[in-house]
């Protein structure tokens, strides 16, 4: 059977076990936790678990422990997700085809249920705090430099100052390494937690694979935003050029873009050339990122 045929049983896994993970609906404050499950449950192509599984897959790690890694690491992207969209940041009023947190809530409230989204996932990622004490430690190590100043957040915020600056290609990469690449990266290489004695030479392979991968990801974004917008409206303008946002088509034209998140894939598929067939799901990951259409 090949990964392909195992990810619907991958989303319903992450699906349930986010489920599982999220205060109940009713529980009080029931405004906070409704926007908090609002924004993490019924949509997302769960991109980031999946790529935990994939790369557990190749470790040979068992699904069951990496549960909770991949719903702390998309807890702290559906929080990203509820900040990027308020009207302080990128202002969207639709996220998956839905209103966004704020719009459904109230900007108070999903400011707060993006905190509390944030503190979840650590506290997920803790566990017990007994059991598989190091292990732990070291995806909350992982997690949190993702998401912080020198990762995900810090990138959200040089991202918002480039708004209608011209970057420098290697600026502009920079940025997207940091706000989206890095959460990509601590999917990817949070497993490595759960294998004692691992080689570094295999930690450095799956660190270039995800590296590679991250941005990929987001220069995709950035093509669907020009792309969707003119299947949808027959603009040729996306929303990201509206708020004159730092983006590769913007930047270096979509041809470019396009060919630069190819090279990309090319470089993550080569990372894993060690590995063989074992890193069959990785290589599928990579390739439905690069060819995704939403
Ligand atoms: C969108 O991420 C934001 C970026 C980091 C580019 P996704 O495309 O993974 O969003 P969902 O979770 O599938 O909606
Ligand atoms: C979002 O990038 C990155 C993070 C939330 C960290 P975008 O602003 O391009 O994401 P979309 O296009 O709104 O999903
Ligand atoms: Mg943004
Ligand atoms: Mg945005
Ligand atoms: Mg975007």
């Amino acid at each position: 059977m090949s990964f392909s045929e195992r990810v619907a049983d991958y989303r319903k896994r992450v699906e349930r076990a986010l489920e599982a993970r999220l205060p109940a609906e009713g529980t009080r404050p029931a405004a906070l936790h409704a926007a908090m499950r609002y924004s993490v449950l019924g949509g997302g192509k769960r991109v980031r678990p999946l790529l935990c599984y994939a790369a557990g897959e190749l470790l040979g790690v068992a699904a069951g422990r990496l549960d909770d890694a991949a719903c702390a690491v998309e807890c702290v992207h559906a929080f990203s997700l509820v900040h990027d969209d308020l009207p302080a940041m990128d202002n969207d009023a639709l996220r998956r085809g839905k209103p966004s947190t704020h719009k459904a809530f109230g900007v108070a409230t999903a400011i707060l249920a993006g905190d509390a989204l944030q503190t979840r996932a650590f506290e997920i990622l803790a566990g017990d705090g007994v059991r598989d004490a190091a292990e732990r430690l070291g995806m909350v190590a992982i997690l949190a430099a993702a998401s912080g100043s020198l990762g995900m957040t810090g990138g959200q915020a040089v991202d918002l100052e480039s708004e209608g600056k011209q970057l420098t290609a290697a600026d502009l990469e920079a940025l997207d390494r940091d706000k989206t690449g890095k959460l990509i990266r601590a999917a990817v290489l949070m497993p490595c937690c759960t294998v004692p004695g691992l080689p570094q030479a295999t930690r450095d392979a799956l660190d270039r694979f995800a590296e590679n991968t991250g941005l990929a990801f987001q220069i995709k974004d950035d093509v669907l935003d020009v792309e969707g917008d003119q299947a949808l409206t027959g603009k040729t303008q996306g929303a990201d050029a509206v708020r004159g946002k730092a983006t590769y088509p913007s930047l270096m034209g979509l041809e470019h873009a396009k060919q630069r998140a190819d090279a990309l894939y090319a470089d993550a598929l080569a990372a894993l050339e060690p590995f063989g067939d074992a890193a069959e799901s990785l290589r599928w990951m990579a390739r439905s990122i690069v060819h995704r259409d939403r």
